[in-house]
């Protein structure tokens, strides 16, 4: 059999991944599962059809905390094949190395998943909204998906997939597919996605879930008590997609779905191709927090068509997904609004800035996270600064120029993947060659190899925070709070409002704030997020139970990091984070759980 040639991006090596796509990749997966809500297994056959490039005798997959039972070539009743673990790394698993001649087609492997498995997470009915079902997601980005499935889980390797899932009879399976609407008597769904996608945008949901089309080609699955406002908070969809086909190209994955998850989601939203999962803490009431949409909607291209070659490259993924993000919120409610977000985004990288400190090699553009946790080493920067520098590109070459580039850089790396180095070449090619002396002024080296921010970036300002930083000068210099002028205000401005206040504020300051605004009692999460740092430096009592619930409840990682810090820094912090976390923990998912076992210690059983 003659072998084929290995695309490109096969010739980065992955610092994450055990496998060898140079030599062999695969390209399709027949999937075959079994969900035991008892067992809390996933148990059945993963079978991967090959092209071999180089006549190799060896195929190297990530597996970990995968239970192998048996491994045939050729087919599931094909010919018995010689495979073997190698060591197991704590955050790379362990390779298994399946021995393959250079003509086998297709190699079947019989595996069963274990408790443990990272990207799962198993809610019992309590931790849901309906509280009568149990619940299953996964979250495989960034290196999580060879705990559910022995793939070659690196983002530079892309498959098309069909899988046969089998639940209980009650409850609907959704995967990043072809979905079905509905639940059927068998409990058994085939599932088919005909765009090839990376490992980490496998996923799967099964729960009891029902579906609301928004759209011909959009609609939201959530559970029954959380569908009609979730509906209700995503009517845009359709203008969403239909603002971000005109920036940049047409929508390719056909139908676009939002699934609301249960609280303990451990993300904002997943771009999960097809079916964006998101946090049903965006759930606002006022579709204040879409902007979270228009993000994973974004992914759509910049990360799912065009897509980050290894974790290093990440910026690639996010920074140009948070400036189309921007531009999406911008058609659709107008320059004022979308320079709130680009403010609060900026404010968030400058923290993340003075937390890493002005020499860190982790606030480059590139990174380099060899022998690290991708989980922990990915952070703001990717998102703000990448979107910085885009910006820049922006003030200096003209939004004209600059959306053409974006737009033949999508159509142009469609199903394809792409790293930092490429993309550089390809930038001044196509876009800084053309202008005498830009690459220069940009500095386009030191945005991405270096460290801190650019001189040459323009300012960030919005005009919508004139009047908020205004009332914050007046509070502070005696103004009551009720005599502010704070009407019309969106959580955008009652956020930055919060951020503008000082770290340490008296408990009477408190209350005049809290009585005024009803901070505490918001149904708001992204101003809950804001408020309770300072109730919590303030040892600030009324708070304490609102506190309790959101950190038992929602299971966000944004959220919960600065939250679980500022109880470290109060004087008996330690131990009531520690007690918090104890009974928080059961309901948070393993990525999460792995961020606070490290920051407070794993609580005793
Ligand atoms: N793809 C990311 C989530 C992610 C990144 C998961 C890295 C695992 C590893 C997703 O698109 C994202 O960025 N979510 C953000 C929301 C966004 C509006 C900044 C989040 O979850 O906070
Ligand atoms: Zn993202």
């Amino acid at each position: 059999m003659p072998h084929n040639t290995a695309p490109s991006s096969f010739l980065i090596s992955d610092p994450h991944s055990y496998a060898n796509p140079a030599a062999v990749s695969v390209h399709h997966l027949d999937l075959d599962l079994t969900v035991d809500f008892t067992a809390r297994t996933l148990a059945g056959t993963a079978t991967w059809q090959l092209s071999n490039h180089a006549g190799a005798t060896e195929l190297l997959l990530d597996a970990r905390a995968l239970t192998i039972e048996a491994v045939t070539l050729d087919g599931t009743e094909g010919t018995p094949a010689a495979f073997e673990l190698g060591p197991d790394d704590a955050v790379l698993g362990q390779a298994l190395r399946v021995t393959i001649q250079p003509e086998t087609t297709a190699v079947s492997i019989r595996y069963r998943t274990t408790p443990g498995a990272a990207a799962l997470q198993w809610l019992s009915p309590e931790q849901t909204a309906s509280r009568t079902q149990p619940f299953l997601f996964t979250q495989s980005q960034a290196i999580l998906a060879r705990t559910w499935i022995p793939c070659q889980d690196s983002p530079g390797v892309r498959f098309t997939y069909e899988a046969r899932v089998q639940v209980p009879a009650h409850l609907l399976p959704l995967m990043s597919a072809e979905n079905p609407q509905a639940r059927n008597p068998t409990g058994n769904y085939t599932f088919r996605m005909v765009q090839p996608i990376p490992a980490y945008l496998m996923a799967l949901a099964v729960g009891d879930l029902e579906f609301q089309p928004l759209s011909a080609r959009t609609g939201v699955y959530a559970e029954p008590v959380t569908l009609p406002g979730a509906a209700e908070e995503f009517q845009e969809l359709e203008n969403m997609v239909t603002a971000a086909e005109d920036l940049y190209g047409p929508y390719r994955w056909d139908r676009y779905d939002l699934l609301v998850l249960p609280p303990s989601f451990p993300f904002g939203g997943m771009e999960n191709p097809r079916l964006t999962f998101v946090t049903p803490t965006i759930l606002a009431g006022d579709r204040s927090l879409t902007s979270l949409v228009a993000h994973e909607l974004a992914h759509s291209w910049s990360g799912n068509l065009v897509t980050n070659v290894t974790w290093n490259d990440f910026w690639l993924n996010e920074g140009f997904t948070v400036y189309f993000e921007r531009r999406i919120m911008e058609k659709l409610y107008g320059r004022p609004y979308a320079d709130m977000l680009q403010v609060l985004g900026h404010t968030a990288l400058l923290h993340t800035l003075a937390e890493l400190g002005p020499d860190s090699p982790d606030t480059h553009l590139h990174l380099n996270l060899a022998g690290r946790d991708p989980d922990e080493g990915l952070n703001e920067i990717a998102y703000e600064k990448g979107d910085y520098l885009l910006l820049t590109l922006e003030h200096l070459v003209g939004r004209e120029a600059l959306d053409t580039f974006i737009k033949d850089y999508f159509a142009r790396h469609s199903f394809r993947s792409m790293d930092t180095a490429s993309f550089l070449s390809y930038l001044r090619q196509e876009l800084l060659d053309q202008h005498p002396g830009l690459e220069e002024q940009l500095q386009l080296e030191s945005w991405v190899y270096g460290p801190g921010i650019p001189a040459v970036a323009p300012p960030v300002a919005a005009e919508r925070f004139a009047a908020v930083e205004e009332a914050l000068q007046q509070w502070q210099h005696a103004t009551p709070a009720v005599a502010l002028n704070t009407t019309h205000w969106s959580s955008h401005e009652w956020v930055h409002f919060l951020q503008g206040l000082p770290e340490r504020l008296s408990t009477a300051q408190l209350t005049e704030l809290d009585n005024t605004f009803g901070f505490t009692h918001s149904g708001n999460s992204e101003i809950l997020a804001a408020w309770f740092p300072h109730t919590i430096a303030a040892a600030y009592e009324p708070a304490e139970a609102a506190l309790h619930q959101f950190l038992t409840h929602v299971g966000r990682r944004k959220f919960l990091v600065p939250l679980y810090r500022a109880l470290l820094a109060t004087p008996d912090g330690q131990e009531r984070a520690r007690r918090i976390y104890a009974q928080a923990r059961g309901n948070y998912h393993a990525v999460a759980t792995s961020t606070f076992d490290a920051l407070l210690g794993k609580p005793a059983e």
